[in-house]
């Protein structure tokens, strides 16, 4: 039986893109998810990925998506919840506020939850012994953030659920979370910015998206790790 495909939510851009990348470059079937349809969904497609387009901002968006997904195939061998929302708090608009949040609440854990719950018995189906599903969170669901506490809660409970799923699917499938402090830069982001940003980390670096593809190798690889949150934040928790 052929390798079964690692799933990827928001593959088109950025890291979920260059996992993707790297991933068809080692030979393992892809799918990606994407919101907006453009050519880098297109480019995904030419390289070789399947891509499905999913909205998580809705309970609907996302049990539909799993349709989709299961139509599409009968096994994975692994789920990467890569799919994010980076907004600031904004006190001014309660309306807008109350938006952010409940869209985060369904990216960052409605989603995942639901997903790893319901796809299940795809990570069960293929030849591979051992399956795995990896929660990209964020440095900040361990340590807050003064400007983006609905962001930092909603991967904090991303974080915790890898926890409880890493319990209950052991021991057939692992779960683990990877959580980035700043990697990459946004556009617009000026010298001065990423100076600070660099100052950050112990080790004075903005590694870019290899960094946490460091990680999910290593999770790909490891027969012994599970409910482990791996940090790439260049040790910033230690300055
Ligand atoms: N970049 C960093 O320095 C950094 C630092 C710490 C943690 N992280 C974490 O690393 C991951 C990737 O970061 P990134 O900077 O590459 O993120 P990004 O550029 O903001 O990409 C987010 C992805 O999520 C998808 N997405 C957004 N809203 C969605 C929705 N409602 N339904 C389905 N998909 C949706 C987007 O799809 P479209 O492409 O179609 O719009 C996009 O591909 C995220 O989980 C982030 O929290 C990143």
């Amino acid at each position: 039986m052929p390798q079964s495909p690692v799933l990827i939510t928001g593959g088109a851009q950025r890291l979920g893109r260059y996992l993707a990348e790297r991933l068809l470059d080692e030979g393992y079937p892809v799918i990606i998810t994407y919101l907006r349809e453009r050519d880098a969904v297109a480019a995904m497609r030419a390289r070789g990925a399947t891509a499905i387009q999913a909205d998580f901002s809705s309970s609907a968006g996302i049990i539909g998506f799993i349709g989709h997904l299961k139509e599409s195939t009968p096994r994975l061998r692994a789920i990467i919840h890569n799919a994010s929302v980076w907004l600031p708090d904004n006190a001014e608009d309660i309306e807008q506020e109350a938006d952010t949040y409940e869209r985060m609440f369904h990216v960052h854990m409605q989603a995942p939850m639901l997903i790893n719950t319901h796809c299940r018995e795809l990570l069960l189906a293929g030849p591979e012994p051992l399956t795995d599903i990896i929660h990209i969170t964020d440095f900040s669901a361990a340590h807050g953030s003064r400007r983006h506490s609905a962001y930092a809660s909603s991967k904090a409970g991303l974080e915790n659920l890898a926890r409880s799923f890493a319990a209950r699917y052991a021991p057939d499938i692992k779960v683990n979370a990877v959580a980035p402090a700043a990697i990459m830069l946004n556009r617009g982001d000026d010298a001065r910015y990423i100076e600070k940003l660099k100052r950050k980390s112990v080790l004075d670096v903005l590694p870019g998206p290899s960094a946490v593809w460091e990680s999910v190798r290593y999770l790909l690889d490891a027969r012994f790790v599970t409910g482990t949150v791996l940090s790439v934040d260049g040790g910033r928790g230690v300055k």
